[in-house]
């Protein structure tokens, strides 16, 4: 095979860049678009190359049910993502998803169960693991710069509340001051969602950076509705604490509802025995870095970006700092056997799974919850469910 045949399932905004970039890195050849909303099958069809090739589809069963689709592009957002996505790897085809990877611990085992019975490749397109700044943090961890890293900080704050309800005819956006004028809108999943559900796109690089899983996780929330903007159910702040099998204490949080400048969404910041580094706090900021055995006095100002000082020219311009080029290229290589996947589906899991946990605790008033392993062990083979979830 030299050429993936792809489907792309959940045809909103982002599907746009994935047909985009996909058709740019090459490799792949987009043979069919899905999704229920019918309105929003003409917009995807005609930024393809091919479109006169292309099947459409309102129905999921349909693209998966496709002998000649290999592999299933999921750009969906809604509670099921996770099921979608075990569906396509039971039926046999790749899987090349969006973040978050799941929304029910259930069907991340179902995931990692189904991946490993058909041996296909399962990528979370978790794209920040790959910025400059990433690398650069992840190198200076494993070479002990930073001695034993004992803290870590992370957040994805995003004011984005314009996706909250949807009209199913026209698939139409709604934010919260415009539903009002728009009874026909439904809420969609954004309106519920528990923030917390969202840090896979921070977990990700947190947990490249030190090579490390979390082991247990306690989170407290904010009040439903949002007081932000009460039509929302969905909280204003979600606050996770994490401990990591190395032994570190990491704090996490997430927000969609309250408005936050629309920069600077991601934010990073470690602390080790030896020294820290952090994100900037705004874009007149600058990241800094300090190293106790360095004769620093201060924090120091660094010029690490998102984007990468390596980055070939097919990644410039791809979207997000050109972050989004390696998530393409990475399934595509693995997809045809060139290299291997770096961020395989147990790590996805697990920056999946402490994020649905997180949500778990709140709803158990705070209960501090462990966080499973996915990897096979004597208690569960290869290909197996465990025995309770
Ligand atoms: N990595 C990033 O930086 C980044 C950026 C933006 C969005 N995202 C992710 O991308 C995904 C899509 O985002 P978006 O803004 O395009 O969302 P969107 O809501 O605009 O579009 C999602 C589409 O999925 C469709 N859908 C829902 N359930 C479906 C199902 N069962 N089968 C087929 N289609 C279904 C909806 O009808 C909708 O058209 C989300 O998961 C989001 O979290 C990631």
């Amino acid at each position: 095979m030299d050429e993936i045949r792809i489907a792309v399932v959940g045809l909103g905004t982002r599907s746009l860049n994935w047909i985009a970039v996909m058709q740019r890195t090459g490799g792949f050849r987009v043979v069919a678009l899905c999704d229920p909303v019918a309105a929003l099958h003409e917009r995807a069809r005609t930024r393809l190359e091919r479109p006169g090739e292309v099947r459409v589809h309102t129905r999921y069963e349909e693209a998966l049910a496709d002998p000649n689709v290999d592999a299933i592009a999921l750009t969906v957002r809604c509670e099921e993502q996770g099921a979608l996505a075990a569906l396509a790897l039971e039926a046999g085809k790749h899987v090349h998803m969006e973040v978050p990877g799941a929304h029910r611990m259930e069907d991340c085992w179902r995931i990692v169960a189904a991946q490993e019975r058909s041996g296909k490749v399962f990528q979370l397109a978790e794209q920040v693991r790959h910025a400059g700044f990433v690398e650069a943090w992840r190198r200076l961890v494993a070479e002990g710069r930073l001695g034993r890293i004992t803290y870590g900080e992370g957040q994805y704050f995003h004011y984005y509340v314009e996706k909250s309800f949807q009209d199913p005819a026209t698939g139409r956006f709604y934010g919260p001051e415009q539903i009002a004028a728009h009874p026909e809108a439904q809420p969609t999943w954004m309106c519920h969602m528990p923030p917390i559900h969202y840090l896979p796109h921070d977990l990700g690089p947190m947990l490249r950076i030190l090579d490390d899983r979390v082991v247990e996780v306690m989170a407290m929330s904010t009040g439903s509705p949002s007081a932000a903007h009460p039509e929302l159910a969905s909280p204003d702040v979600q606050v996770a604490l994490m401990k990591t099998g190395k032994d570190a204490i990491l704090r996490m949080a997430a927000s969609f509802a309250q408005p936050h400048p629309h920069v600077n969404n991601h934010w990073l910041h470690l602390l080790g025995t030896k020294g820290s580094v952090e994100w900037r706090r705004s874009n007149r900021d600058a990241p800094k870095l300090w190293l106790s055995d360095g004769q620093m006095h201060d924090k120091s100002d660094m010029e690490w970006r998102f984007e990468r000082t390596d980055a070939p020219p097919e990644a410039r311009g791809s979207g997000h700092s050109d972050m989004d080029y390696y998530v393409h290229a990475a399934f595509r290589d693995a997809v045809l056997g060139i290299r291997p996947l770096e961020y395989d589906v147990y790590k996805a899991m697990d920056t999946t799974a402490p994020a649905i946990l997180a949500a778990e605790s709140i709803a158990q008033d705070g209960a501090k919850l462990r966080v499973p392993s996915f990897r096979p062990d004597a208690t569960r083979p290869p290909g197996q469910m465990p025995k309770s979830i």
